[in-house]
């Protein structure tokens, strides 16, 4: 059965101008789904919407949105018009870089807002009425950086393990009722954010950089078979060594010093 099959033709892809939510716009799009494009800038939104329309021959709209404002969830629900939503791609994150007493209290709070508050709303509003329908899906973004505690990464750590756990126990309480929920456990993965922070190579053994096209063709694979799951052979085993065969307080220190050397500081 295709995806379009299963779960419906219309996705909301939140963060989806560039990288991995790019590359789940492109997935869907070829999959014959029309697409909602959601990020702040309207230019590279439309830009990819007329690629996807034009490409394959299906319907892709924009909105304009700051998923870090306190009534985002709302202020999408109220511009999609009544628009029936099958499946949601959450994968904006916002992240700060440094050590946390460094860092504003206004912008912890943004990236709360837009990595935990916004999703979780999101969740409630489109995942009641795909249970009304016994139909649907949601693919949450989550991180290596949310498996144990990441030094000089400490918010955006701590909201990606909120977003794991959140999809897990949705998955759990939703998995007869024809909603599929997963989480999304990346690695590094080249997008142009990633690219932008500059990361140095820490060492000959950390594992190779993803595509985003391959973290998410993993993703729809998984999709209804697994509560979540980590991208990439090379972070599964560096996942199972430190989460399984380290003590944890050793994996918090290589995550952290790795952190440090990675971006110099
Ligand atoms: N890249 C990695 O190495 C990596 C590793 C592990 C996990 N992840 C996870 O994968 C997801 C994507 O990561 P990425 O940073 O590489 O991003 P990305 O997939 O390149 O996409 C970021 C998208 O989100 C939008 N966005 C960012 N902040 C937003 C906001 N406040 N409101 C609305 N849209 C917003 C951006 O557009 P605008 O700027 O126009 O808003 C852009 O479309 C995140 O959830 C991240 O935690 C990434």
């Amino acid at each position: 059965m295709s995806i379009k099959e299963k779960y419906g033709s219309l996705a909301l892809i939140a963060g989806a101008s560039e990288g991995i939510g790019a590359a789940y716009a492109t997935y869907l799009a070829k999959e014959g789904i029309d697409v909602i494009l959601v990020a702040r800038k309207l230019e590279p939104l439309q830009k990819l919407a007329t690629e996807l329309s034009t490409k394959y021959n299906i319907k892709a709209d924009c909105i304009t949105c700051d998923l870090a404002s306190v009534n985002a969830a709302q202020e999408l629900v109220d511009r999609l018009k009544d628009r029936e939503i099958n499946l949601l791609v959450y994968n904006a994150a916002l992240s700060y870089i440094g050590a946390f007493e460094q860092n504003t209290i206004e912008h912890h709070n943004q990236i709360a807002q837009a990595n935990m508050i916004t999703p979780m709303n999101l969740l409630q509003i489109f995942g009641t009425e795909m249970l009304a329908k016994k139909q649907g899906a949601i693919i949450l973004m989550a991180s290596l950086a949310g498996f144990q505690g990441s030094g000089y990464l400490s918010v955006y750590a701590a909201s990606k393990a909120f977003d794991r756990v959140l999809a897990e126990s949705l998955w759990y309480e939703w998995k007869n009722r024809g909603v599929d929920v997963i989480a999304c456990c990346a690695g590094a993965t080249s997008t142009p954010n990633f690219i932008k922070t500059n990361p140095e190579k820490t060492s000959f053994f950390a594992p190779k950089v993803q595509t985003p096209e391959e973290v998410v063709k993993e993703c729809f694979e998984l999709l209804g078979k697994t509560p979540s799951f980590i991208s990439g052979s090379g972070n599964k085993l560096a996942s199972f060594i430190m989460q399984r065969l380290m003590p944890r307080k050793m994996a918090i220190k290589i995550m952290g010093d790795t952190t440090r050397k990675m971006y110099r500081l």
